[in-house]
């Protein structure tokens, strides 16, 4: 039987904190298992392609490609491993939603690289694959604080400051979350290179919109810590005027965040870069159900629940 091998990455969420996390604020991620991404090895006669299967697309790696994103995990990977190019296929699954806020690209290379460490038999820990596939966030973002691919490969909640050793906390009191998809794919790239210009503009005004996220993400860090969870829902919605005061907002994401709150959530905000992708509210147990429904009737296009523990 012929060799085969697959590893797998999970999605993530930005609880509190992004955008201003990319100007050295703190915020807080957590792993979303619910939704993943998978990358399966198996012989080729010759070369390496990648198949990205759900969108179709196919790549021919070669070492001199080092600008497309799935190419250059491959080769950063192989560099890393001190391995020649080797002859297979491998074959990319993913339920995670593109450009959707969900960490998608972070989870893509992390199922590569840990699919390619395991082809060679090669062991790596965290802080190997976590470094790779930063150098790749770089290609995706641009500038990228480095939260994605952390929560993602540690695949734990994490407070994150840009720079710093990775810190885990405490969930006092476990508590869910509604997921809800606007089904507008909007590029990270785009929404992290728009606030850069707001920033360039009129540094002060954005400095002290930044400052104020930080603050809120150090409130939800110490109501998380303490089990007091009915804090932070109006944190959530204090964290989404600052977002929308930075334009990353967008009409199908307040559509989804007045649904949500309509119909009991204690509070909501977008996720990830924002303009499209997803959103999250804050629900008790009783009015999952009726949040869940409210924002499938608002046009969500997938619906998940998670609970963060
Ligand atoms: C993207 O998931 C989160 C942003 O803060 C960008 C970043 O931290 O790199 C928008």
């Amino acid at each position: 039987m012929s060799k085969r091998i697959s590893a797998a990455a999970c999605g993530k969420i930005i609880l509190f904190g992004e955008h201003a996390v990319v100007y050295g604020r703190p915020a807080i991620a957590v792993p979303v298992t619910h939704v993943q991404a998978t990358a399966t090895i198996e012989p080729s006669t010759h070369g390496l392609i990648i198949h990205a299967a759900d969108i179709d697309r196919t790549i021919a790696v070669d070492p001199a490609n080092p600008i497309d994103p799935l190419a250059s995990i491959v080769n950063l990977t192989l560099a890393h491993l001190n391995c020649p190019l080797p002859h297979v296929t491998i074959t990319i699954h993913s339920t995670i939603p593109i450009a959707s806020g969900l960490g998608s690209g972070a989870a893509v290379s992390t199922a590569i690289v840990r699919a390619l460490a395991q082809w060679f038999g090669a062991r790596l820990d965290n802080a190997e694959i976590n470094a790779l596939v930063y150098e790749v966030e770089k290609l995706h973002h641009g500038t990228p604080s480095g939260i994605d691919n952390t929560v993602i490969v540690y695949q734990q909640p994490v407070y994150f400051i840009r720079g710093q050793p990775i810190q885990t906390f405490t969930v006092a009191q476990p508590f869910k979350v509604v997921i809800g998809n606007t089904g507008v794919a909007s590029s990270t790239k785009i929404t992290v290179g728009d606030v850069r210009k707001g920033w360039e503009i009129d540094r002060a005004r954005y400095e002290a919109w930044f400052d104020r996220i930080g603050a809120i993400v150090q409130q939800a860090r110490s109501a998380i810590e303490s089990g007091a969870i009915d804090r932070l829902g109006s944190l959530m919605d204090q964290n989404q005027v600052l977002l929308r005061d930075l334009d990353v907002s967008s009409v199908e994401l307040e559509r989804l965040i007045f649904a949500a709150k309509q119909a009991g959530a204690s509070g909501a905000k977008l996720v990830g870069g924002g303009r499209g992708g997803n959103m999250i509210a804050l629900v008790a147990d009783h009015n999952v159900e009726a949040v869940t429904a409210a924002l499938k009737d608002a046009g969500a296009v997938s619906v998940i629940v998670t609970e963060i523990k």
